[in-house]
């Protein structure tokens, strides 16, 4: 019997050869919301992620800057990749550096482990190798450009190799991987990730190189010293050495399988081919679900360190906030399609959907609970059609953005929590407690629309935490909930799908703005 009672979903470890841009910060953002999304669902959740440290391509970086590899993935690390998860408000619970003992040992055991089971074999490699992708390139992988062959993904000529390498015998494994993957459609997503897969596997696969002779910065082959392991099947390895494979068997059993590899598309093939080969190799479970999320773009071109056309996620958070960023690429892209960012767009989706649409919704309901009722949220009497319809609409959007979620469908999901912004406000302008007010035999009803209002101002704050975590909490606090209700991060998705559980008495309070005027409009 199995023992994993945790949620575990991972990010890629991302190579260190610069600061990372919003390419990075899309993917670590979306496994943010995903793991904090479970966690209010009341789910054990463990969100890993880290940096790829080994590799022809940081080396080089190193070297270009005069420095040893080792120092210059250290000062990168600790300088850029690590502040960056706070400049995103992303909550982690490990982030695992290839250049760790733990992970060094655990790599080494594991082909160890797959050697002693006959799966890798001495031979000479000759071929394509592409250093930006860190890729042997298979012929029908590159694009001949005036007699050149470049790689599609990086636009730059690949270079030929010829060493003497260990090769692991993912040939054997076709037929294996076709049947799992038939029998579970759901572990590549989104569809046409799957039948990218499943047709690259249909194609046959051949035998590939597990080692380098000719690099030098990486993890030494267990029995041969003078050739470190690929980069690629040292770096894929990092989800179980972190989750503890050969180091800590309590946390692997209960964390192993992964639910989720978040991965951008472009390392699907290294994901849903290659990784479940070696973990079948291995004896090992297979991962429940590879997503393949699509491509930023500049230029109609995937944005990328490599060719330094990336926009770094502090120039964006600077000007909207972390809470802005996240809500903006996730909801914008539908999440397994490419996509453009413009300041255009996000400057003008922050004013309507932001400012105009959810922080003027919170600033008018505090403003009239201080006016009419100082401050208290006042008991509602009895609700008519109108305060019905909305109760159900919130009711129903809450349990829609929930399913939308778990599916990795963002952007749906936070449409849903955005339609009941929306319908609050319109309810808000249709209701007119402002003129109910003026009448003093309406108190109850003006009680009544201000309780609603309210009410469904909890339901988004915990709805929207997952998504905007700083914003919703200062929500949370101009309702006055924190106190009667606890933590926002405590408070679990299914609350929402209940109307009436914010208690009368609350006090309420004008708080900040939560999304304050842009710089350049003061
Ligand atoms: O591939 N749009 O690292 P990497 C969207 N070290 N996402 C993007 C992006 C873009 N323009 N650019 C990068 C590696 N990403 C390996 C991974 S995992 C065992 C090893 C995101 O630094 C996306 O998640 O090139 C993509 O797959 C990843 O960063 C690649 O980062
Ligand atoms: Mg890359």
């Amino acid at each position: 019997m199995s023992n994993k009672d945790t949620f575990f979903l991972s990010t890629p470890i991302y190579y260190v050869n610069d600061a990372p841009h919003i390419g990075h910060a899309y993917t670590t953002v979306a496994g943010d919301v995903l793991t904090r999304w479970r966690r209010q669902r009341g789910e054990k959740v463990w969100y890993l992620t880290g940096t790829d440290e080994h590799g022809t391509k940081v080396q080089r970086a190193a070297e270009a800057n005069n420095v040893s590899p080792k120092m210059w993935v250290d000062k990168l690390v600790k300088e850029a990749w690590q502040p960056v998860l706070k400049t995103i408000d992303a909550v982690n619970d490990d982030f695992l550096r290839t250049t760790e003992e733990r992970h060094i040992k655990g790599v080494q055991k594991f082909w160890e482990l797959v050697k002693s089971r006959g799966f890798v074999y001495q031979a000479e490699y000759q071929g394509p190798y592409c250093v930006g992708c860190e890729e042997f390139k298979l012929p029908g992988d590159l694009n001949e450009v005036a007699g050149e062959q470049l790689c599609p993904v990086h636009g730059k000529p690949v270079e030929i190799l010829s060493e003497n390498n260990w090769f692991f015998k993912l040939s054997e494994f076709g037929p294996q991987l076709l049947a799992h993957y038939e029998k579970n459609p759901e572990a590549v997503q989104p569809e046409s990730a799957y039948n990218e897969v499943v047709s690259f596997i249909k194609q046959g696969l051949v035998d590939i190189s597990m080692s380098r002779s000719a690099v030098s910065w990486g993890i030494k082959l267990p029995w041969e010293d003078n050739q470190v392991v690929y980069v690629w099947f040292d770096a894929l390895l990092n989800y179980v050495t972190a989750s503890g494979f050969e180091a800590d068997k309590d946390l692997f059993e209960k964390t192993w399988p992964a639910d989720v590899h978040l991965v951008g598309k472009d390392i699907l093939r290294f994901h849903a081919v290659y990784w479940p080969a070696m973990l079948l190799a291995a004896g090992l479970p297979l991962p429940k679900c590879v997503f393949a999320h699509g491509w930023l773009l500049v230029g109609g071109e995937k944005m990328s360190k490599t060719k330094l056309t990336g926009i770094s996620p502090n120039q964006i958070v600077d000007y909207v906030g972390s809470d802005a960023f996240r809500y903006y690429f996730l909801s914008a892209i539908k999440f397994g399609q490419d996509g453009s960012f413009s300041w255009e767009d996000l400057t003008a989706r922050y004013k309507a959907e932001l400012a105009n649409g959810l922080g003027n919704l919170a600033s008018r309901l505090t403003a009239m609970v201080g006016k009419y009722f100082e401050n208290v949220l006042p008991a509602p009497d009895i609700y008519n059609d109108e305060d019905k319809k909305i109760i159900e609409l919130a009711k129903n959007a809450a349990v829609a953005a929930d399913q939308a979620m778990v599916k990795l469908d963002f952007s749906s999901g936070i449409n849903q929590i955005r339609g009941i912004v929306e319908a609050t406000n319109l309810y808000i302008t249709e209701q007119e407690p402002w003129k109910v007010a003026k009448d003093p035999t309406q108190e109850k009803r003006l009680a009544t629309i201000l309780y609603v209002v309210a009410e469904l101002l909890r339901i988004v704050a915990v709805l929207y935490h997952p998504v905007m975590p700083k914003s919703s909490q200062l929500l949370w606090e101009g309702l006055g909930a924190a106190e009667v209700l606890g933590e926002l991060s405590g408070q679990l998705v299914s609350t929402t799908f209940e109307f009436g559980l914010l208690p009368v008495g609350a006090k309420t309070s004008k708080g900040e703005s939560l999304f304050p005027q842009l710089a350049d409009d003061e």
